[in-house]
């Protein structure tokens, strides 16, 4: 089978690594790809958003299978044109995608159907926005931009001369474009948080092993929020009694109401979840494999990835298993120093040979280009360093030893990935 992947980021490289284990794979197509996934595939220029360069690729080579894996092709409805060219693809309708790329849309589907999530108010006027604020006066207050913002559309405000900057940043001088035109003002809730992926075929939710992002850019949680800088699997917060919860309040509840309101969900949802006093509610979907989550969720995997993706488009995942191996993994994420804000790129890479070679360790590339021979840092996320063992401290220790072994100037990394995991089993 030839397969076509578009995207092009660490997520990306742990779905192809995994995806190329099965035996009828032959060859598989990058869209962009990068660096390092060009070991594992053939990588060609053309831009997960650009639908049309995608299109005519596919159109122009023998795909059997697509899978469309980031969130902003997959709003621009890429999947659903694919599947329209008749390549069976894996990946959620732009109609379905929605409940990622606007969370205006995800807040009214919970709040009309019942499932957990924070309080909230929806605005289209700055002015609005604050008198609600000022009128509420509860501090901290979450504002969201509606739209897709890399991750980033989030400010917590903890005063109101804050809340007043960040209303004015997103509504007025559209500091991420259009997700600006509406925001949404939300109650602040606490908790750990749960990153939950599932397979759905619209009908049965397989969710995959639990994990814990850290969001932040420094250790003990400081600084920006980022696109992710590690994660562990399992999270230890996830109780079985907590699992069963989810199922019912919401995992399944989210399924049933996308159904209902003509928008079967097929692909993989993404929960992302806090755990609070009043049991666990929703802060927010993903239509889409999270990053870095992935490259500790799949690592885990022990059923064929290839074949869940067909059974999850042909609505089949009711007869399919999903099953993880009973071990923890750990990823910590380099990155380019600056990191989310500037930083410098075209910076050779050393050492990564080297954390290869150890055992049950994978290096995930996510921001690296190869430029005459030579693999060169292309982004603000350069690597995914990612451990397996028989538990969590055991794939801590692998993952940072494996990480100390590779290079590039101004490099940045957490050195407490795991740490929060650790502490809540009192270690
Ligand atoms: P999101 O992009 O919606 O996942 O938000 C990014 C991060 O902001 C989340 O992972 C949380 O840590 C935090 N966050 C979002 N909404 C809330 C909320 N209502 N209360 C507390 N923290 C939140
Ligand atoms: N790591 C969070 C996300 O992928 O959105």
């Amino acid at each position: 089978m030839n397969l076509l992947v578009i995207g092009g980021g660490g997520r990306e490289h742990a779905i192809i690594k995994k995806l190329r284990e099965n035996k009828q794979v032959k060859k598989i197509y990058a869209l962009p790809g990068n660096g390092g996934i060009g070991e594992d595939a053939q990588c060609v220029p053309i831009k997960a958003t650009d639908v049309e360069g995608v299109l005519e690729f596919a159109k122009s080579h023998k795909v059997d299978f697509a899978a469309v894996i980031p969130d902003d092709p997959l709003a621009l409805g890429l999947a659903d044109k694919l599947r329209e060219m008749g390549i069976p693809t894996f990946g959620p309708t732009a109609q379905a995608a929605e409940i990622e790329s606007s969370k205006v849309f995800a807040k009214n589907l919970m709040q009309k159907y019942h499932i957990p999530t924070a309080d909230y108010q929806v605005f289209d006027q700055a002015e609005k926005a604050m008198e609600y604020i000022t009128q509420k006066n509860k501090y901290p207050v979450v504002i969201k931009a509606d739209g897709l913002a890399l991750g980033k559309g989030v400010i917590i405000a903890q005063n109101p001369q804050a809340a007043k900057e960040a209303v004015e940043a997103i509504m007025n001088e559209k500091i991420f474009g259009k997700s600006g035109d509406h925001v949404i003002v939300e109650e602040f809730l606490q908790g750990p948080e749960v990153s939950v992926l599932s397979f759905t075929d619209g009908e049965t939710l397989r969710p995959m092993v639990t994990s814990m992002d850290h969001k932040r850019a420094y250790d003990g949680d400081e600084g920006p929020n980022t696109g992710g800088m590690g994660a562990v699997a399992p999270n230890p917060y996830y109780t079985k009694e907590v699992a069963e919860r989810c199922m019912e309040e919401i995992f399944l509840p989210t399924i049933r109401a996308m159904k209902q309101e003509g928008r079967p969900f097929q692909g993989c949802l993404y929960f992302g979840l806090m755990l609070t006093e009043d049991g666990p509610k929703v802060i927010e979907y993903n239509c889409r494999f999270g990053d870095p989550e992935t490259q500790v969720v799949l690592p885990l995997l022990k059923t064929d990835l290839l074949t869940i993706f067909q059974a999850v488009m042909e609505g089949k995942l009711s007869e399919q298993k999903v099953e993880f191996l009973d071990k923890a993994a750990c990823c910590v994420i380099l990155a380019s120093g600056g990191y989310p804000k500037n930083y410098y790129t075209g910076l050779p890479i050393s050492g990564i040979g080297d954390a290869e070679q150890m055992e049950d360790v994978s290096v995930y590339h996510a921001g690296t280009k190869m430029e005459d021979g030579k693999l060169l840092t292309a982004g603000g996320r350069v690597l995914g360093v990612t451990a397996l063992a028989n538990d969590l401290p055991g794939a801590m220790e692998k993952a940072y030893e494996a990480a100390g072994k590779i290079h590039f100037d101004n490099m940045h990394y957490r050195r407490d990935i795991g740490r929060r995991a650790l502490s809540m089993r009192g270690e």
